[in-house]
C-alpha cells in the first residue's frame, strides 16, 4: 500500500502511540514514542499519545482507540505482555506478536533458537541468581543481562580479574545474564520491514563498543548504509535477518544485530522486536535508503495491523 491508501484505511480509527513504560530504556521509548506521535499528527491521522503505566487499560479504554501503535522498549512493552493484554483487549498493534516478542527479548534463548536455525552466534554461558560464576578460558567476553535493551549492564570483560565486578552489574539489571565470546569486527545490523529486508547498516561507534551514548547522542556513533563488506557476507547477514523474521514470526518490523569477523563470518548477537524511531536510530537511516522516509516508515509498520 502506499501513502495514500493506507492513510484511507486509517480515516475511521483512533491510533494510541503507547510509549513511556516501566523499564530502564523508558526515556528512549519517549523519544521513540514522541517522534511517531508528532509524524501522525502531521500526517492528520485521529492519533493520542499513552503514557504506559499500571492504569493502562482505563487510558486505553477511555481514549477509546482501535490501534495500538507500540512505541515501547525492553521488559512489560517488548517481551509480549503488552501484545497479550492488547490481543485481550481485541485491540490491534503494531509491531511482533505475543511468540517472536517472549523469545526475542530473552538473548539467551534466542541464541538457543539462532543455533538450532543454524545461524551463527558467539558461544556464551548463562548464568542464574546466585550461581558460582564459572570459569572462563578465553578472554575478551562480554557480559550481559538476558532482557535488557540500550546496553544497559553490558561490560567487555578483558581478564579473569573483571569478571566478578561485570557479572554483579548485569545482575542488577536481570536474574538470568550471559557471558559471551567477543568478536572483534565491523558491527552491522539488518531490519526487516512487512517482510521485506532493508539495506545493511554498518555501524561505527565513536566508543569503544556501541553502547548507551554510542547509541543516542547526537554523533555517538555513523551509520554506514550499505555497510562496508564483503558481498558475500552482505548476502549471509540478510538472509539471516530474513530467516529470523519468518521463523520467529516476527510481524511489522524486527531488526537483527551482527558482526562480522576478520574472516567474513557473519555472528548474530540479537533480534530487535521494537527498534528504536529516535532521531538517532538505525530502522529510520536504513529505511530512508531502501526509499522510504520517516512518514512512510511509520506508515508502513501501522499498514502491517491490515495484514493477516
Ligand atoms: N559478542 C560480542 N562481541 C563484540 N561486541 C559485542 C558482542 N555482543 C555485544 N556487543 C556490543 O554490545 C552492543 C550491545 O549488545 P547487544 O547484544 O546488541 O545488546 P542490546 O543492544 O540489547 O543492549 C552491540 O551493539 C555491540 O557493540
Ligand atoms: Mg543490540
Amino acid at each position: 500500500m502506499n501513502n495514500t491508501n493506507i492513510l484511507k484505511r486509517l480515516k475511521n480509527k483512533k491510533v494510541g502511540v503507547l510509549y513511556g513504560g516501566f523499564s530502564s530504556e523508558r526515556k528512549i521509548s519517549i523519544l521513540s514514542g514522541k517522534n511517531i506521535l508528532k509524524t501522525l499528527k502531521k500526517l492528520k491521522v485521529n492519533v493520542c499519545g499513552i503514557d504506559v503505566d499500571k492504569n493502562i487499560v482505563e487510558k486505553i479504554k477511555k481514549e477509546r482507540i482501535d490501534i495500538a501503535y507500540i512505541a515501547l522498549h525492553g521488559s512489560k512493552g517488548e517481551n509480549g505482555a503488552i501484545q497479550g493484554m492488547l490481543e485481550m483487549m481485541d485491540i490491534s498493534y503494531t509491531g511482533c506478536g505475543i511468540f517472536a516478542s517472549s523469545i526475542s527479548i530473552d538473548k539467551d534463548t534466542s541464541k538457543k533458537f539462532f543455533k538450532y536455525m543454524n545461524i551463527l552466534t558467539p558461544d556464551w554461558k548463562t548464568l542464574k541468581d546466585f550461581e558460582i560464576v564459572p570459569k572462563i578460558k578465553k578472554y575478551p567476553v562480554i557480559v550481559k543481562p538476558a532482557s535488557q535493551g540500550s546496553a544497559l549492564g553490558i561490560t567487555i570483560v578483558k581478564n579473569a580479574f573483571q569478571l566478578a565486578s561485570a557479572v554483579k552489574k548485569a545482575f542488577k539489571y536481570d536474574k538470568k545474564i550471559i557471558i559471551e565470546k567477543f568478536i572483534t569486527g565491523k558491527e552491522i545490523t539488518v531490519g526487516v520491514l512487512n517482510g521485506k529486508v532493508l539495506p545493511v547498516v554498518e555501524i561505527v561507534p565513536k566508543r569503544e563498543f556501541y553502547d548507551f551514548k554510542s547509541k543516542y547522542q547526537n554523533g555517538g556513533s555513523k551509520h554506514i548504509i550499505p555497510a562496508g563488506i564483503s558481498h558475500n557476507a552482505y548476502k549471509i547477514a540478510q538472509n539471516y535477518a530474513e530467516k529470523i523474521y519468518k521463523d520467529l514470526k516476527c510481524k511489522s518490523i524486527c531488526r537483527v544485530d551482527m558482526i562480522v569477523d576478520k574472516n567474513n563470518k557473519v555472528w548474530v548477537l540479537e533480534n530487535n522486536t521494537i527498534p528504536g524511531m529516535t532521531k538517532t536510530s538505525l530502522i529510520p537511516d536504513a529505511s530512508k535508503v531502501a526509499g522510504y522516509n520517516f512518514e512512510s516508515l511509520v506508515l508502513k509498520i501501522l499498514e502491517s495491523v491490515f495484514h493477516k
